[in-house]
């Protein structure tokens, strides 16, 4: 098993990386018995519950916890809202025996489950600890560490929502075999990015890994995921390092955090211009890498090679690198409603080398229209 500490002074934690951790007493049960709680509750959806639920309530039973699972919420974004949050606290404060501070909640599956199930902790008695126990790739790399939570608006994405560490991040690679091959490759998007921003060793790894990453077996319903355990364990430690250390260095985002927007800003443009139901995140934020590439390539800083490797590994990761055109006076305006937006001025992370990024407060809509331009077929 490998270990990662997130620095964060009295509320540091370990990101615990394996194979096999989740259904077993010694290695999930230990660690919620470390935290000292009593009871456990664990928050799932409708895809993982029915996979991963009963082990993992199970493993908390076999070390002495008294676990149990609220009903699974419908798999998906459209779940993420303050009305199922409600409906889980409604569960929790009416469960016998009685919640009580010292419960710990278990947010189990994809970064929904993450990010809803850690607001509700975070607002149920003022504050439960949480175990994050994330199964899609990208909860793994990105979501479960950090302790951003929260739901969606109508007006727009994680609007709603609280800082909430989680005590412990518990990561069984071995759930990531079930998951769809585009989910795979949506959280893909999100290591490209941690690697551009701060680790060009880690794209040398993934481009040396794509095929073993994406390898699968069996048809149909039957397909798996069939990656080496040890390599999607390394894959996701080196990331967690990296989102660990930017976390530790800006919890509250006043700074560096904002270095993880890479790919975002225009990413998140594209994603509410298509709509979410059309392309999935880490495709999004593919086409916004590419797009934010062109600009730093326009203004000097990256050489042209440095962006013609980064578009080449998402290729190779068969994540979109273009896509139908699309109309960059919207993207454009779409950028300044951004909750990150300063007024009147669109800021943007650019690489300056492979491991490198700064923010710049300072860009144009005639390079946005460019990039934008330049992403469309
Ligand atoms: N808190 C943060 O810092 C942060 C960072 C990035 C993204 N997010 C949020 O994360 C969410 C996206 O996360 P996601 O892509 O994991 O979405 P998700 O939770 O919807 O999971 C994607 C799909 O995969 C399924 N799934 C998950 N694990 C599985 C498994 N092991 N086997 C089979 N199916 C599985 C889910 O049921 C779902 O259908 C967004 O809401 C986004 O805002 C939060
Ligand atoms: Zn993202």
């Amino acid at each position: 098993m490998k270990k990662i500490r997130v620095e964060l002074g009295l509320r540091s934690y370990d990101v615990c990386v394996g194979a096999g951790l989740l259904g077993s007493a010694d290695m999930l049960g230990k660690l919620a018995s470390e935290i000292g709680a009593s009871q456990v509750v664990v928050i799932s959806d409708s895809n993982v519950a029915p996979l991963y639920g009963q082990a993992t309530v199970d493993a908390l039973a076999a070390a002495g916890l008294d676990a149990w699972a609220t009903k699974p919420f419908p798999a998906g974004e459209p779940s993420k809202t303050l009305a199922t949050a409600s409906t889980l606290l409604d569960e929790l404060l009416t469960h016998s025996p009685a919640i009580d501070r010292g419960t710990l909640v278990v947010p189990l599956g994809g970064g929904v489950a993450g990010d809803l199930g850690g607001f509700v902790a975070a607002i149920a008695l003022r504050g439960l600890r949480v175990l994050q126990s994330p199964t899609s790739l990208l909860a793994c790399v990105d979501s479960s560490v950090g302790g951003k939570t929260g739901v969606d608006h109508q007006t727009g994405k994680n609007l709603i929502g609280a800082f909430h560490q989680p005590s412990c991040v518990v990561i069984d690679v071995e759930t990531l075999r079930t998951l769809p091959l585009a989910e795979l490759r949506n959280g893909l998007g999100e290591c490209v990015k941690h690697a551009v921003i701060r680790d060009e060793s880690l794209l040398e790894f993934i481009e040396a890994s794509a095929e073993k990453l994406l390898a699968t077996e069996g048809r149909g319903d039957d397909k798996k995921l069939s990656f080496d355990a040890e390599i999607m364990a390394e894959l996701i430690a080196r990331n967690v390092t990296i989102k660990a250390a930017v976390v530790s260095a800006d919890e509250r985002e006043a700074g560096v955090r904002g270095h993880l927007n890479f790919g975002h800003t225009i990413g998140h443009a594209v994603e509410t211009f298509i709509g979410y139901d059309n392309i999935r995140h880490g495709e999004a934020v593919s086409l916004g890498m590419v797009a934010a590439n062109h600009i730093a390539k326009a203004r000097g800083l990256l050489g042209p090679s440095q962006a013609q490797r980064i578009t080449n590994i998402l290729s190779k990761l068969e994540l979109p690198t273009t896509t139908s055109p699309l109309d960059p006076g919207s993207i454009w305006q779409i950028m300044q409603h951004d909750k990150k937006a300063l007024a009147g001025k669109v800021r943007m992370v650019l690489p300056t080398e492979i491991g490198k990024v700064d923010i710049y407060d300072d860009i144009t809509p005639a390079e946005v229209a460019q990039a934008v331009e330049s992403i469309g077929k």
